[in-house]
């Protein structure tokens, strides 16, 4: 899908680096193809000792070769590198977004011309290849826009497709969600600690459980609630638990983790 196809990284920071490194480790593109901007000089001299691609601290030469534009400078920095660069904007080239709360129409007016953008909502854990992230293609992109996409942001995690008008709702899911686990890792290791066990013991068993109940929901493709029963003996430790669970509104809580970030984020970009 992306063979031969030649990116340009503007805002070439976290998630920039992130993309660039998950493409180059899964071996989808060579170093060659890829150009990353941003306006660190030294910054980008590491990338390039490090990465080996290629590196300009003028966004506008960075993507005049450029098949697709990874945008990935923050939301706040939006309007004025999309007016900086809309000259050098060709109407065939793939705009692919990852500012949060910028919609596709916003970036199609702001630079003047019916481009096709998908707009991506990655997490955190793509920093170590295990990102989930949502995409939404704008008015103007297609299938193949979509395909392009799925493959960059398949190299560091798994990926959906998602309408447009659910983005925030995907913030307040996917995108925030790290955050909710840890604070249950956090807090399953104070539970551990509390019974007697050695904190950096509590922490790795309640880390792995996180991750090996998480591959399990991914990797069997069972309902969560089926594979609860499985594990829940009559009268036993898991069904004690539950009960207090339950008892003190987990689910309930989480459910409302998800609404009120999902309003934070409609909040925030309407502003
Ligand atoms: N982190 C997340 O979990 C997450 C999740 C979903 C979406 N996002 C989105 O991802 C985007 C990037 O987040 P991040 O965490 O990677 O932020 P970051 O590390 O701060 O990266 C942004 C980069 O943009 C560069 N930049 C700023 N102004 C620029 C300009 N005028 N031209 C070129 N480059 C410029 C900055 O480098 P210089 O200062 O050297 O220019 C910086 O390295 C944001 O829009 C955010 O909404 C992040």
């Amino acid at each position: 899908m992306l063979n031969k196809k030649r990116i340009a990284v503007v805002g070439a920071g976290h998630i920039g680096t992130a993309l660039m490194g998950g493409l180059l480790k899964a071996k989808l593109l060579p170093p060659s193809s890829l150009m990353a901007s941003r306006r660190d000089a030294a910054a980008l001299e590491e990338l390039r000792k490090s990465l080996g691609v290629r590196v300009e601290t003028d966004n506008r030469k960075a993507l005049r070769a450029a098949d697709i534009l990874l945008l990935c400078v923050k939301p706040q920095q939006a309007a004025a590198v999309l007016d900086e660069i809309a000259p050098d904007v060709r109407e065939d080239l793939l705009v692919l977004s990852v500012m949060a709360g910028i919609t596709t129409e916003s970036i199609c007016k702001r630079l003047g011309k019916p481009v096709p953008v998908v707009r991506a909502m990655p997490n955190t854990p793509v920093l170590v290849d295990e990102g989930a992230t949502a995409l939404a293609k704008g008015l103007h992109a297609g299938e193949e826009h979509l395909k392009a996409a799925s493959a960059i942001f398949g190299a560091v995690g798994r990926v959906e497709i998602v309408a447009e008008n659910l983005m925030d709702a995907v913030t307040g899911l996917s995108g925030s969600g790290p955050v909710y686990i840890y604070m249950v890792i956090e807090a399953m290791t104070d539970g551990g600690v509390k019974m007697g066990i050695a904190r950096d013991v509590a922490r790795r068993l309640s880390a792995q459980t996180v991750f090996g109940a998480a591959k399990m929901v991914r990797d069997t493709g069972k309902h969560p609630a089926i594979l609860k029963d499985e594990v829940t003996t009559p009268g036993g430790t898991a069904i004690a638990a539950v009960h207090e669970l339950e008892s003190k509104g987990l689910r309930t809580v989480l459910i409302d983790a998800v609404v009120t970030a999902t309003q934070r984020s409609r909040e925030l970009s309407e502003l």
